[in-house]
């Protein structure tokens, strides 16, 4: 299901609402594990009690004395003014506060999903804003966000529009989240809340998952654990400049805050139109942050917040490290047939292949002009698309259709369309020329979309693209956003490019379009409902990768992550790793490869074909099941992982060696998921060619020892890694 995420509209929200008594106290908005507790009474303003686990009666809380009480969103103006507010708008003459106060109280819902919708209307002003609480009841998630609108006299300026607030009893309470940069993303930070405000945020302006991410959980129970005590997940599903805040002061409870970033973003909002914030998705769980995890993957795949959620991905050959710029059609057709003949099903020609008056030979130029540089492809991308076809594999294709480079015919006839400011020198990006679209500009915006449905027109058969933006807004400044609109730049973009994504959608649903930002640049919920998968990172050593993807599956579910095969030595870290690892590696996510086949050696070939074989045989567990995370790399010298299908009838288990050091102490992995009661048989998969299966393989356990007491998986040397299946 296609969601659309956030929308500019002087439209009524299209669902059908029923209007229930506000005053019958609480409201109770929950899923199957999680509640919270809201105090909405007509005229006055609109509290947050609880949040936690659905056990809860409304009558306890208020029996014990232990309703929070917090502001649901703290508005300047009103809310205690030690809090940080969440809303803060300047009103058309000049008035800085808000005073909200409920309206009414509506609800909706549809075959997944309740949605509690509560009206607040400011005392003076004619502002009005609209608090949505959407709880999934197949996923354990409850989205909210906000409405903003009025018709004052003049525009009002929103100074501080966040999403969501909850609020937390104080106590050992832990924060986690993920810190990385390209080729190092999602590193885990975990920090105790102390006193004061912690912030993390993003400026990048396209991108916003570099340096940190707008995912954070909250341990409640002291230092994180992956497997026990109460954790909080938030998600704030947008792909621009975030701004999230973890405040602890000096009353009783830990607040959290999330939205667009304001810096800079003090949006503009006409009346009569309404501004909605994106959602921000939160989650509880007693099963720790690996509790966690499986809540945002089953929503991510089951309610529309990954673009086809449920699917099984293809296995693919990307030509970017194997040939990147040299591209012929010869290579690309040879690439094809080695892919094929290792048993996968999808080809995809990565950056190079474009370019007419410019060469896109190197990537400082060319960007926009999307037309096959016939030097290289002389018989064009039909002669690509029929020789997939003939060899019964898939073609896909990569773009960067956000950007454009100032060599280039598409800034020679339209130098208008770059994000810049008039009179001040371009800032440039890649290659010293790159520049980011204006995407704010709906002519920018048809360019955009047309540039995929042409080339979806002329050629049907392409079945997968692969949406790379390389560059951060660095011209802060629109020809088409009015002078007193320049605010707006950072969302109108976002909102822009939603705009497009969605035209595609509607017209090329069963397209595959991978997101991809200098790797894992835009691992984000905001930009996902447009896409299958997400690069994970552009850094493919395996060793590496093993704690990328560790991070990463804090909030992705390994569909969702593309993982490919690369060449030893790898160029970024020198390291020589044997194939065997490298696939297995591979394999825990939607498995690629990403190198040139004519270079591997037969060893290699052969490893490969075995690991995509297998790979078939497993990737419906891997991609669609619940993962646990076993052994902790940053804390072992082994990373252990393992999906379970929901029957509890199938498991893959996965387990890496990342430091070999004489005596060092691997523990006995306890595996977790499976039904006590069921017996389970271990069945190695990717066994090394020529080598035997270790001894756990063909053994049948009980699940309840496998969880209870565990296996010592061998993994004697460096680089050291197994592959189990396991059948009920
Ligand atoms: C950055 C991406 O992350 C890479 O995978 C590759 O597509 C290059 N861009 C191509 O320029």
């Amino acid at each position: 299901m296609n969601s659309i995420r956030t929308i500019l509209t002087s439209s009524l929200l299209l669902l059908t609402a029923t209007t229930v008594s506000a005053w019958s106290g609480q409201i109770k908005v929950s899923t199957p594990h999680m509640a919270m507790y809201l105090h909405a009474h007509e005229g006055e303003d609109l509290r947050l009690d609880y949040m936690g686990a659905t056990s809860a009666s409304s009558l306890e809380l208020e029996e014990s004395g232990d309703a929070l009480q917090a502001a649901a969103i703290p508005a300047f103006g009103t809310a205690d003014m030690t809090w940080l507010p969440a809303l803060q708008v300047e009103h058309a003459n000049g008035d800085l506060n808000l005073e909200l106060v409920v309206d009414k109280v509506s609800t909706s819902s549809d075959a997944n999903s309740k949605t509690t919708i509560i009206t607040m209307k400011d005392k003076l002003q004619p502002f009005t804003l609209r608090i949505f609480y959407k709880a999934f009841q197949n996923a354990d998630v409850i989205e909210t966000w906000t409405e903003i609108s009025h018709h004052e006299k003049g525009a009002v300026r929103l100074r501080r529009y966040d999403s969501g607030h909850i609020v937390i009893p104080q106590g050992d309470v832990w924060l986690t989240h993920l810190h990385g940069t390209w080729s190092a993303e999602m590193m885990p930070v975990n920090e105790r809340l102390a006193p004061g405000i912690t912030e993390i945020k993003n400026t990048d302006g396209t991108r916003n998952a570099h340096l940190d991410a707008p995912e954070i959980m909250l341990s409640l129970d002291g230092e994180p654990n992956e497997h026990t005590g109460r954790a909080i997940g938030a998600a704030l599903c947008w792909g621009g400049n975030y701004d999230i805040r973890v405040s602890t002061m000096e009353n009783k409870m830990h607040h959290l805050y999330a939205g667009i970033d304001p810096q800079s973003s003090q949006y503009v909002l006409d009346p009569g139109k309404t501004f909605t914030t994106p959602p921000l998705a939160l989650t509880y769980s007693e099963e720790g942050m690996g509790g966690v995890s499986r809540n945002f993957h089953r929503w991510a795949r089951h309610d529309g917040m990954v673009h086809d959620g449920t699917g099984v991905r293809p296995i693919l050959l990307n030509s970017w490290e194997g040939i990147y710029f040299d591209i012929t059609e010869e290579r690309i057709l040879k690439m094809m047939d080695d892919i094929k003949s290792m048993g996968g099903e999808l080809f995809v020609m990565d950056d190079g292949w474009f370019g007419r008056k410019y060469e896109r030979n190197t990537d400082n130029a060319a960007l926009g002009d999307w037309v096959v540089d016939t030097k290289k492809l002389p018989h064009g991308l039909k002669a690509l698309t029929d020789g997939a076809r003939e060899r019964g594999i898939k073609f896909g294709i990569w773009l960067e259709p956000e950007m454009t480079n100032t060599k280039s015919e598409l800034f020679e006839q339209h130098p208008d369309w770059a994000l810049q400011v008039k009179g001040r020198e371009l800032k440039k990006g890649r290659g010293g020329t790159q520049l980011v679209l204006d995407l704010t500009n709906p002519k920018v915006q048809d360019f955009v979309y047309r540039t995929i449905d042409n080339l979806l027109t002329a050629n049907p058969d392409i079945a997968y693209i692969k949406w790379d933006a390389n560059a951060p807004i660095q011209n802060y400044g629109s020809t088409y956003e009015p002078a007193d609109r320049q605010d707006n730049i950072y969302v109108d973009y976002h909102l822009g490019l939603q705009k497009v994504l969605q035209r595609i959608r509607k017209k090329y649903p069963k397209l595959i379009m991978q997101d991809c930002a200098s790797g894992g640049g835009r691992a984000n919920y905001g930009i996902l409902p447009y896409f299958d998968e997400m690069w994970v990172s552009d850094n493919n050593d395996p060793l590496q990768r093993v704690f990328i993807q560790w991070g990463t599956s804090y909030f992705f579910p390994a569909n969702v992550m593309a993982q490919h095969i690369a060449t030893s030595p790898y160029y970024n870290t020198g390291r020589v790793t044997p194939i065997k690892f490298r696939c297995d590696v591979a394999m825990s996510g939607r498995l690629g490869m990403e190198l040139q086949p004519s270079k591997m050696t037969e060893e290699e070939r052969r490893q490969a074909t075995t690991a995509i074989n297998d790979y078939k045989a497993l990737r419906q567990t891997v991609q669609q099941g619940n993962r646990y995370r076993l052994v902790d790399p940053y804390t072992h010298p082994v990373a252990v992982l393992m999906d379970v299908d929901d029957s509890r009838s199938h498991a893959v288990l996965f387990a890496y060696r990342v430091r070999y050091l004489y005596n060092d102490v691997v523990p006995r992995v306890r595996l977790q998921g499976l039904d006590p009661a069921a017996s389970y048989t271990l069945h190695e998969r990717d066994v090394k060619d020529g080598e035997k299966s270790c001894s756990l393989d063909g053994k049948t356990f009980s699940g309840r020892f496998l969880m209870d007491v565990g296996l010592d998986i061998p993994l004697q040397k460096d680089y050291a890694s197994r592959v189990f299946e396991l059948t009920r």
